[in-house]
């Protein structure tokens, strides 16, 4: 196999797991706005716990330690690591923009074009609270 192919099948074995663990990218969110809505009446903007729930954590993991078998594949950060935030010093500028346009070369996926500016500040609040902040 060439290189190109190796990638091409490590990317859909990613994707499959992705969606065997998470239940699918999009249908995730969709699932999760149908609910609200029906609770609701109108769409409503999830909360911070359900986006992450739904976007982040097949790769992060429920408590930001990223020892998922996707966090593992693209060596997602340790969020509960306070010294991963002391080396850091994530500013709450440069977070948003790692949510909203991604990082790294896209491992860790933009998010800009699916999640709303509130809901954006909201996971970067969450993500915080996983490192004792
Ligand atoms: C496909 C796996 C994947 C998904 C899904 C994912 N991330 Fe990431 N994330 C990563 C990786 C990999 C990195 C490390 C990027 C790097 O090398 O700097 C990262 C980095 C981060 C960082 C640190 C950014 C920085 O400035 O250093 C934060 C915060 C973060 N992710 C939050 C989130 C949130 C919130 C979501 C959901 C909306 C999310 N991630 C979804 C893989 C992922």
């Amino acid at each position: 196999m060439g290189r190109r192919a190796k990638r091409a099948a490590l990317a859909s074995a990613l994707l499959l797991l992705g969606m065997i663990s998470g239940g699918g990218y999009f249908g995730r969110l969709a699932d999760a706005s149908t609910a609200q809505g029906k609770l609701t009446g109108k769409k409503q903007p999830a909360s911070a716990k359900v986006l992450y729930a739904d976007n982040c954590a097949r790769c992060h993991g429920a408590d930001g330690r990223g020892q998922t078998a996707m966090g593992r594949a693209f060596a997602a950060p340790n969020l509960a690591d306070a010294g991963w935030w002391k080396k850091e010093r994530p500013s709450d500028k440069r977070l948003t923009a790692s949510i909203r346009d991604g990082r790294n070369q896209n491992r860790m996926p933009t998010f800009g074009h699916q999640l709303s500016k509130s809901e954006i500040t909201a996971l970067v609040r969450l993500v915080r609270t996983f490192g004792g902040k």
